[in-house]
């Protein structure tokens, strides 16, 4: 996967690139990561990127020429790329996203700064149009850096377990269950029995319990947009009947 990143911060990106699993992937060759300095592509002698908005009002705009000339010299370099913008307009940013850039061979990100991009940045130059939250940032830098790191540990061989990804929280439409690891005791709180027991089928039926239960709490609405297996739909039936036992026991208390 190639990624490549315009913006008029490429300094940004240096410890980015430098850490981690990122890092890792670089050097292994999974992922090709540059950026492109809008500055450069800027022929004014004070190299401007940005200008005051047509009709008046506060704040400044991208100015259209030097960013356009910047994604040229980008599809120069990734020709088959999928040329995609940070903007606060966008669809929202999520994990089936993820995955689905990860099918790409590469990738262009466009990180805009000041109040926007001039309009006529279009869907000539611009494929897809992607925000990560409905908040606003003062650039699409840090945009840009969650979704690669979100897209690179999709990239198989990109983390420690060939599996990992698939494990993630989001994968299956449930949030990852809980996690252990020593000392067995800390601060009195000891590691569940059957993490320790050995037993494969066991431990995989108690982190699917674990990870219906967390998403029940945490993320209601993600268990009712998803496709429940049978099994899944036993772990919450037994809950149910059990709270609903709990329920009658109190209900006969109340009464007597
Ligand atoms: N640029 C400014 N705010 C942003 C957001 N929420 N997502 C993507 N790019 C942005």
């Amino acid at each position: 996967m190639k990624f490549v990143v315009l913006t008029i911060f490429p300094e940004m990106f240096g410890p980015f690139w430098d850490h981690g699993i990122i890092r890792r992937a670089i050097e292994q060759e999974k992922i090709f990561a540059s950026t492109l300095n809008i500055r450069d592509f800027a022929e004014d002698r004070h190299q401007v990127t940005d200008d005051r908005p047509y009709g008046g009002g506060s704040g400044m705009v991208m100015k259209p020429d030097p960013l356009a000339a910047a994604i040229r010299a980008a599809e120069q370099d990734a020709p088959s790329a999928k040329k995609i913008l940070l903007t606060p307009q966008g669809r929202v940013f999520n994990q089936k996203i993820a995955h689905k850039l990860a099918s790409y061979e590469e990738l262009v990100f466009v990180c805009g700064r000041y109040e926007g991009v001039d309009e006529r940045i279009d869907h000539d130059l611009i494929d897809d149009e992607i925000s990560i939250g409905d908040y606003v940032l003062t650039g699409g830098e840090l945009a840009a850096m969650v979704i690669i790191d979100a897209v690179t540990r999709q990239i198989p061989g990109t983390l420690g377990g060939e599996d990992a990804a698939a494990k993630d929280s989001f994968a299956n439409g449930l949030l990852e269950h809980a996690h252990y690891t020593r000392p067995q005791v800390f601060e009195g709180k000891a590691v569940p029995d059957t993490l320790l027991s050995g037993h494969h089928e066991e431990i995989e039926n108690w982190r699917l319990e674990s990870a219906l239960m967390r998403t029940l709490m945490k993320r209601a609405d993600l268990l009712r947009n998803k496709d429940l297996n049978e099994k899944e739909i036993e772990m919450l039936k037994k809950w149910s009947r059990n709270i609903q036992d709990i329920l009658n026991f109190h209900h006969k208390a109340h009464k007597e």
